[in-house]
């Protein structure tokens, strides 16, 4: 069974990053029922910003980075819940990415964005950071997953009102499961 890990990467008091990411565990499990699915929230790690004396790349990881491992290394793909601060990803998130190198290789990433357009440019950083990790992007062909004007977007229940979200999660969990499975002969 292909294991994916949904992230989420903001952190701030208040935030919509984790509602987004509920509905979208939510939709994603009723479509695809042979995916194991998890939820990772960045603000559940409360992290400090990255201050190990080692590179990552070195794998000499403290306590902390190792219990970070075993969450990131258990998963063959990932789903990135991405809002967008000042046309890039939030620091929160680039800061957990920052903690691990080899958990990230060789394995399948799908990014699902929201803020005034879908995060576009945010998830536009991300694919190139993913692909530094070589990690391998299953973002084109209308498989991103948006929610515009996400201030407004959500109902009571943290679900996109009509209008607001475009992209069809099944076909992106498919993709990125094929894609996820290949990889799998990398590792
Ligand atoms: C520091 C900051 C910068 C932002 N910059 C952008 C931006 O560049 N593009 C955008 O669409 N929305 C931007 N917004 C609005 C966010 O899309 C919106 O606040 C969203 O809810 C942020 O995600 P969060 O609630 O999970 O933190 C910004 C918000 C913050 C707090």
């Amino acid at each position: 069974m292909t294991k994916v890990l949904v992230i989420v990467g903001t952190t701030r008091t208040g935030r919509s990053g984790r509602k987004v990411a509920d509905w979208y565990l939510a939709e994603a499990q009723k479509s695809n029922k042979d995916v194991e699915f998890e939820l990772l929230d960045v603000a559940d790690e409360k992290l400090e910003l990255f201050n190990e004396p080692m590179s990552p790349m070195m794998r000499q990881y403290s306590p902390r980075q190792e219990e970070l491992a075993k969450k990131v290394g258990s998963a063959d793909a990932f789903v990135f819940v991405t809002g967008e601060y000042n046309h890039s990803l939030p620091a929160s998130l680039k800061n957990f990415i920052d903690y691990l190198n080899a958990e990230w290789h060789y394995k399948a990433a799908a990014y699902v964005g929201y803020g005034a357009t879908g995060a576009i440019r945010s998830i536009e950083h991300l694919i190139q950071i993913m692909t530094e990790l070589k990690v391998t992007s299953v973002a084109t062909g209308g498989t991103n997953i948006g929610i515009n004007a996400i201030w407004e977007a959500l109902d009571e229940n943290g679900i996109p009102k009509p209008g607001y979200a475009h992209g069809d999660i099944s076909a992106q969990v498919a993709e990125l499961v094929k894609v996820a499975e290949a990889l799998k002969t990398l590792r």
